[in-house]
Parts: structure tokens; sequence; C-alpha cells
């Protein structure tokens, strides 16, 4: 199947949403549609990167990539957070997922970041270079439960930064609150 990774143009907002709520169900994924909507006009969250995936022109599949800080570091890093990642049910496990991701990274990498993070499946992101968060003494927004610290994860984009630099993220404003947070 032929699938284009492009940029969200304004006009995208009506079919992202239907992929977020057909990927998330009617009430997360309203909720999370609304979350998208929120971030891209919150100051705090740039810059930030949303890209969609599309088949034959249609959108099949959108992610989010938004900035974050890192409070209290040894110096300042250049870092976002990926979140969230959509894909159509109709068009899942056909490596659109991994697409989206892939074409993020090397287009942050491009962008100078040099720290990305995300909370989500350890099996399923570590495919594409993420893994553990905690044990390399970078703490989230809020506390994420033991059982599922290997949820809370980073990948860098610049070799040097992991294990030189630490403190706690602090993400945009729209996504600090704590039930984005209860992985
Ligand atoms: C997660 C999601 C984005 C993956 O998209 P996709 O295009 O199907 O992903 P890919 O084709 O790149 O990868 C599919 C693989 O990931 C696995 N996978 C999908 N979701 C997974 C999860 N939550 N945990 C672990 N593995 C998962 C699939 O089983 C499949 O494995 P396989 O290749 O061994 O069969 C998609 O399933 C989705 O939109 N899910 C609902 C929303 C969601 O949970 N988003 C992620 C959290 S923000």
């Amino acid at each position: 199947m032929d699938i284009q990774i492009r940029k969200v143009i304004g006009s995208d907002e009506q079919d992202i949403t239907n992929v977020v709520v057909s990927a998330f169900g009617d009430e997360e994924g309203q909720e999370i549609a609304d979350l998208i909507t929120a971030l891209l006009a919150d100051p705090s969250a740039q810059p930030l990167l949303s890209l969609v995936a599309t088949a034959h022109e249609n959108i099949v599949g959108h992610v989010l990539f938004s900035n974050v800080c890192i409070k209290n570091a040894q110096r300042v890093v250049s870092a976002t957070i990926l979140a969230p990642l959509s894909v159509h049910p109709e068009y899942q496990k056909q490596g659109i997922g991994g697409r989206l991701i892939e074409e993020g990274l090397n287009r942050l990498k491009a962008a100078g970041v040099e720290l990305v993070f995300v909370l989500g499946h350890p099996d399923y992101y570590a495919k594409y270079g993420f893994s553990s968060a905690g044990i390399k003494a970078f703490d989230a927004p809020y506390p994420i439960p033991p059982q599922n610290s290997e949820a809370w994860m980073v990948q860098e984009l610049r070799p040097g930064i992991i294990g030189h630099v630490r403190g706690q993220v602090v993400c945009a404003d729209t996504l600090n609150e704590e039930k984005y947070w209860q992985e």
C-alpha cells in the first residue's frame, strides 16, 4: 500500500479526530482528539511536530511530538515527547505506526532535538529505539506506578546526553495533568 507521511495542515483536524476516535474508541478517543487540538494551540508545547500518514490521500494515522523541558538539568537540552500516536484500526499492523515514529524521529534529529520521551507500551516502543527512562535518571512529570515503570521511556537523538543529564521532565501545560500519566 502506498503510505505517505507529511506534516499536518489546518484542514486535517477533523480527519485526525476521526482516526483518533477510531483508534482509541469513542470516549477516550474524543478526549485525546481534544488534547491534540489543545496542544496545537498551547504555546508551551512549541516547538511541536504533528505528522499524518495518508493512504490514497486519506488520513489513516497521526503522531504528535510536543516540547518538554528538563527541570534542574545540568544544561539546557532540546527535548520532546511523543503523544499521542494513532492508526485507524483498518490500517493497523501494517507498519504505519512505525513509519510515523521513524519519520518523526528523523525530522526531530534534523531539527536538533536531542532527547525524545514517550509513555507507552515498552515492547512496542523498544522496537523504535526507546528504553526505560527512569533508570537513566529522568523522572516523569507525575510518578509512574512501579509495576508500569518500564512504560516511561526515552531515546537520545544525539549521543552523549544520557548519563550526563538528569532531572524531571516538565511537559506542556496541556499535558501536565495527572490523568494523562496514569499508565
Ligand atoms: C499502537 C498503534 C499506534 C500501532 O500502530 P500500527 O500501525 O498497528 O503499528 P505497527 O504496524 O508499526 O506495529 C504493529 C505491531 O505493534 C504491536 N502493537 C500494537 N499495539 C501494541 C501495544 N499496545 N503493545 C504492544 N505491542 C503493540 C502489534 O501487535 C504489532 O506487532 P507485530 O508486528 O509483531 O504483529 C495502533 O495499534 C493504535 O492506534 N492503537 C490504539 C491507540 C494506541 O494505543 N496508541 C498508542 C498509545 S499513545
